[in-house]
């Protein structure tokens, strides 16, 4: 009998964990991409408002470091002035844990980024991604239920690198988008960065 309350005592202690470290784990985030995951460093992307679906997917990604991380400097917080990466951000976190935080940053909005973006370049992305994009970055990539991340309002500078990382390949193209970017020539990546960096 006290076997079983002991058990069913750990159950409970248990059950009760992941949302009591919600915060910490999210905290560690907004370290490098800002308060409420709106990041104010443009090479480091706003993640909140993308759907959680996407966001577990990228941090799987992540964890198995499927994807190129880049290094840089924490800009706020306890380890603030510390340089780390995404590997590291995400290698102590445990299956539940992710969902923790994609759900944490799903439920907030989308800031989109105050940054100048070339209005000749934008146009031209705008009509490349309409002819090429918008099926599945819907609304100009402004859909978070599209499971595909949220591009309009993004970082330019992000943009640009994660265009460029899968144009040579060092970040894994979805199978479906490969023959669309396939079509677009190098040199207009600029213009879809802008495109969806202009997006108000
Ligand atoms: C040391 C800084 C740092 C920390 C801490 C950090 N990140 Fe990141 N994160 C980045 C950078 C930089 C990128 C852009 C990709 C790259 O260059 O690695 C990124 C990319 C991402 C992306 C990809 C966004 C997209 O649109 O595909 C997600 C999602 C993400 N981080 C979530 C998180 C979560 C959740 C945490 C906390 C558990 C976290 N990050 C902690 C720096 C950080
Ligand atoms: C068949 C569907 C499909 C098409 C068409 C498509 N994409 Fe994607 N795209 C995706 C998916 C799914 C993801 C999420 C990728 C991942 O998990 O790595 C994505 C991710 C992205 C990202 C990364 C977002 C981030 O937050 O890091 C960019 C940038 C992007 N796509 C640009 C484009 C552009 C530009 C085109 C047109 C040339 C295009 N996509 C066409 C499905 C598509």
């Amino acid at each position: 009998m006290n076997k079983l309350i002991g058990v069913s005592l750990l159950v409970v202690g248990l059950s009760v964990a992941p949302s009591a470290m919600a915060a910490d784990l999210t905290a560690a985030c907004a370290g490098c991409h800002g308060v409420d995951g709106v990041s104010t460093d443009a090479k480091v992307p706003t993640i909140s408002g993308m759907s959680a679906e996407y966001l577990k997917d990228v941090l799987r990604q992540y964890k198995k470091k499927t994807r190129p991380a880049e290094e840089v400097t924490i800009a706020a917080g306890d380890k603030k002035g510390t340089k780390s990466d995404m590997y590291k951000a995400v290698a102590d976190l445990s299956d539940a844990d992710i969902a923790t935080v994609a759900n944490a940053f799903a439920a907030k909005k989308f800031v989109r980024a105050k940054q100048a973006a070339d209005a000749a370049l934008a146009a031209k992305g705008k009509a490349i991604h309409d002819k090429l994009c918008e099926k599945c970055h819907t609304e100009g990539g402004s859909v978070a239920d599209d499971d595909a991340g949220i591009l309009a309002g993004q970082w330019i500078p992000y943009l640009k690198a994660q265009l460029a990382d899968y144009k040579s390949g060092k970040r894994p193209v979805p199978s479906k988008m490969q023959p669309k970017l396939d079509e677009v020539q190098p040199g207009d990546l600029d213009a879809l960065a802008n495109y969806y960096g202009s997006e108000k």
